[in-house]
């Protein structure tokens, strides 16, 4: 059985200053100075203009929120780019998401962050989410390009993909079993990075997964030319060592067996990425997304009904969905073996290895 990576040493993300980050990640930009100044005078142009805001007295109102609007030219003082927002294309629990284009005809996404909590915390998350993204750039995780804060608002901005993976439902022949596979080699790939590296994601659901189309640099035309997938949202992930159930918000996702009952089941660990995955893909093979109570997940209903599909899927699965943890499907490059093994055609059954869960308690 493949082992789970060790955790991390790394210590936990202490608040970080964006600008001092910026410098270290864009250290090779080094815009041209008359670009800067003007796109100095550009923020504070826009600044002035909303902090005029100030009562009669002259007090300055406390930094404020300012959510972009449509049309809007934003720069980033520290790659001097300029972003001009488009219309919003998602809403998840801590973002709304525009479109945005760039200087250099980008499709980009830009994330601005809700104003929860006070602005401390607001620049604590967005300079965390960032620090993930950067460190964890990979070939199947949304690529960070910038982050900024433009009046008082938290900007992230990634590459733009072309929807997320619950638009595959909205197709009207979606054959899920096709899908498993191609899906699955590239999410897993991104699960096996971040937990090598010593992260848990914890949020992987069809809103936080996408399909991107890759841009033919020859070609006006926008349409498909290929298509890849990618995990985003590393807006809870976090290090091995800082994750339990209690410092836990799960955010639209399913909530695992381990975080409803961890002294039945275990500790909420890297783990509850492989149940997510598990989740996400036995819905894709079924074309329909599901929703299941904390009961039937307790009960075990998701492993119950991936057991009913044929090899390899159904064993790879089922494993992926075991209640207890330490029974489970330990590595996302475990999942991917258990879902790409060689099935014998008159038997129909994969040669998984041996579980060690007792056969009969739906673990
Ligand atoms: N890079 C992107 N490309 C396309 N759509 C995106 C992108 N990032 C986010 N979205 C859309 O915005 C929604 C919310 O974004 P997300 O990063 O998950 O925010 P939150 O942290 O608030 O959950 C996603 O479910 C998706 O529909
Ligand atoms: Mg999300």
């Amino acid at each position: 059985m493949t082992q789970a990576p060790a955790p991390s040493k790394q210590p936990p993300l202490s608040p970080v200053d964006l600008g001092k980050l910026f410098d270290e990640a864009f250290d090779f930009v080094n815009p041209p100075e008359d670009q800067v100044e003007a796109a100095q005078e550009v923020v504070k142009e826009q600044t002035a203009a909303v902090d005029a805001g100030a009562d009669s007295s002259g007090q300055l109102p406390l930094p404020a929120f300012t959510p972009p609007q449509v049309g809007m030219t934003v720069t980033s003082l520290a790659t001097g780019n300029s972003y001009t927002i488009g219309r919003v294309i998602g809403e998840g629990s801590f973002g709304t998401v525009y479109q945005a284009t760039d200087t250099w005809f980008n499709e980009l996404a830009v994330k601005v962050l809700k104003p929860l909590g006070t602005y401390e915390d607001i620049q604590l998350a967005a300079a965390q989410e960032f620090d993930k993204l950067l460190k964890l750039r990979h070939t199947h995780v949304t690529h960070v390009v910038d982050a900024f804060e433009f009046q008082h608002t938290f900007y992230i901005v990634t590459e733009r993909c072309a929807g997320p993976l619950s638009d595959l439902f909205t197709m009207e022949q979606l054959h899920g079993p096709v899908w498993v596979q191609p899906v699955a080699r590239c999410l897993l790939q991104a699960v096996h990075f971040l937990h090598v590296a010593g992260y848990v994601h914890q949020d992987i659901h069809f809103g936080n997964c996408f399909m991107h189309f890759h841009k033919n640099e020859m070609s006006d035309d926008s349409r498909m030319t290929s298509m890849s997938f990618k995990l985003a949202d590393l807006g809870i992930a976090k290090m091995f060592g800082e994750i339990d159930a209690r410092n836990t918000v799960l955010n639209g996702n399913i909530a695992p067996p381990e975080f409803l009952d961890p002294d039945q089941f275990g500790l909420l660990d890297h783990r509850v990425d492989i149940y997510h995955c598990g989740l996400l893909f036995l819905q894709l093979y079924l074309g329909k997304e599901m929703a299941f109570t904390n009961q039937e997940i307790l009960d075990g209903l998701p492993r119950q009904i991936a057991e009913q599909l044929p090899a390899p899927f159904g064993p790879a699965l089922s494993k992926a969905l075991r209640r207890h943890v330490a029974h489970r499907t330990q590595s996302a490059m475990e999942f991917w073996r258990d879902l790409t093994v060689k099935v014998n055609p008159l038997t129909a059954v994969a040669a998984l290895p041996p579980s060690t869960d007792p056969p009969q308690t739906h673990g």
